[in-house]
């Protein structure tokens, strides 16, 4: 019989260098730990880099999505103190505005349907309001004129995504972690079923344990028997970028308006959001996409029209079957998941990192993770 794992201070080899995997990793480091972590490019530049850094655990909120509610709500609680410790442990900023976002309502008709949300929101115990069209355009004067009122949470940050990108791949770099960079992990080895390392072109890389935080990229690992693999798939989301004037910024909050999303950033930047689609990992843009985010835009804050386009691009959100993510356990010992995180992966990075990085230092599964564990998916009777 193979004798009990240890837990005193493991080697851990990570798979994928996103918010995800950097977290987890600067947190098990900064343990004690000896952490490697490979991506198959750069650090930070898959869906970390695409996202738009919205921590937006209320006002996203729709029916029959509350089983997400404690685990939403857990990280964005965390939020705050987790970016003064990046922070102070990389020496640089994450930009944590907190002005708080708006669903705004443009016709008599989205007003309906978001006084619908507001109730069904307000009876999980959100902390949602409702302004009037008049208070609306006292806030944000240069949204569109006729805005009917809007749903309004104090408590949806954001975060400038690429720049928690940076200040992670630094803390983890100083807490010791090594960071293999354009090194694509091809494998995950395993011995009577626990895992030993990962394979990376021709070298094997031994480990006590294996975080698989690949993000989309997740599934494609060979080595795990099928239960073990996560049922991720990149669910496609174009964005387009434009620079507001510095003396004119056009917006504060974060503003959500049917089918798109405006994020005004610290610098200057204002990002719009974004597409779903299924298209596999095709990153290509295309027209249809980026007329959509542009239009919707246009009709919520006009004054856009006159702002030059600084970026677009496509990033891949990793879905799982039901949206939600995996983390925790699975069948193969020494393996510990971390990914499928799909819209929520900025907002969710604190309490991933936390209760990964518990979960590899003592065994102990936090109650807030444990509705997220891979064992969900398998048949009902199937043997765990
Ligand atoms: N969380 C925003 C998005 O996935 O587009």
């Amino acid at each position: 019989m193979r004798s009990a794992p240890s837990f005193d201070s493991p080697s851990v080899a990570i798979v994928g260098a996103g918010a995800i995997g950097l977290s987890i990793a600067w947190k098990l480091a900064a343990a004690g730990c000896r952490v490697q972590v490979f991506d198959r490019g750069l650090a930070g530049r898959g869906a970390t880099h695409a996202a738009g850094g919205m921590l937006a655990a209320c006002v996203e909120t729709e029916p029959a999505e509350d089983n997400l509610l404690p685990l939403t709500r857990a990280s964005q609680a965390l939020w705050p103190a987790f970016a003064a410790e990046l922070e102070e442990a990389s020496g640089q900023s994450v930009d944590l505005r907190t002005e708080g976002t708006m669903v705004i309502a443009q016709t008599a008709d989205d007003a309906a349907k978001l006084r619908f949300l507001h109730g069904l929101q307000s009876g999980f115990g959100l902390p949602v309001e409702w302004l009037s069209g008049a208070e609306v355009r006292r806030r944000e004067p240069y949204l569109q004129p006729g805005v009917a009122g809007a749903l309004y949470c104090a408590e949806d940050h954001q975060v400038d995504n690429r720049k928690l990108a940076a200040a992670l791949h630094t803390a983890a770099l100083r807490a010791g972690v090594e960071l293999h960079e354009n090194a694509p992990v091809s494998r995950i080895e395993m011995h009577s079923g626990r895992v030993t390392g990962l394979r990376v072109g021709d070298n094997l890389v031994e480990a006590d344990r294996v975080v698989l935080a690949a993000g989309a990229w997740s599934a494609g690992i060979e080595g795990l028997p099928p239960a073990a693999r996560p049922p991720v798939r990149p669910v496609k989301g174009q964005m387009v970028c434009l620079r507001m004037d510095p003396r004119l910024p056009l917006l504060r909050h974060v503003v959500w308006t049917p089918g798109t999303y405006l994020i005004p950033r610290l610098d200057g930047r204002l990002l719009i959001g974004a597409t779903t689609e299924e298209r596999g990992f095709d990153d290509r843009l295309t027209a249809g996409g980026q007329f959509a985010l542009l239009e919707g835009a246009w009709r919520a804050l006009p004054g856009i029209a006159e702002l030059p386009i600084e970026e677009a691009w496509a990033g891949f959100r990793p879905g799982s079957r039901d949206d939600a993510p995996i983390l925790g356990l699975s069948e193969v010992e020494g393996l510990v998941l971390a990914t499928g995180h799909h819209r929520n992966g900025i907002l969710l990075t604190p309490v991933t990192a936390d209760s990964i990085a518990r979960l590899v230092l003592t065994g102990e599964s936090d109650p807030v993770i444990r509705p997220f564990a891979l064992d969900r998916f398998q048949p009902k009777g199937a043997a765990a």
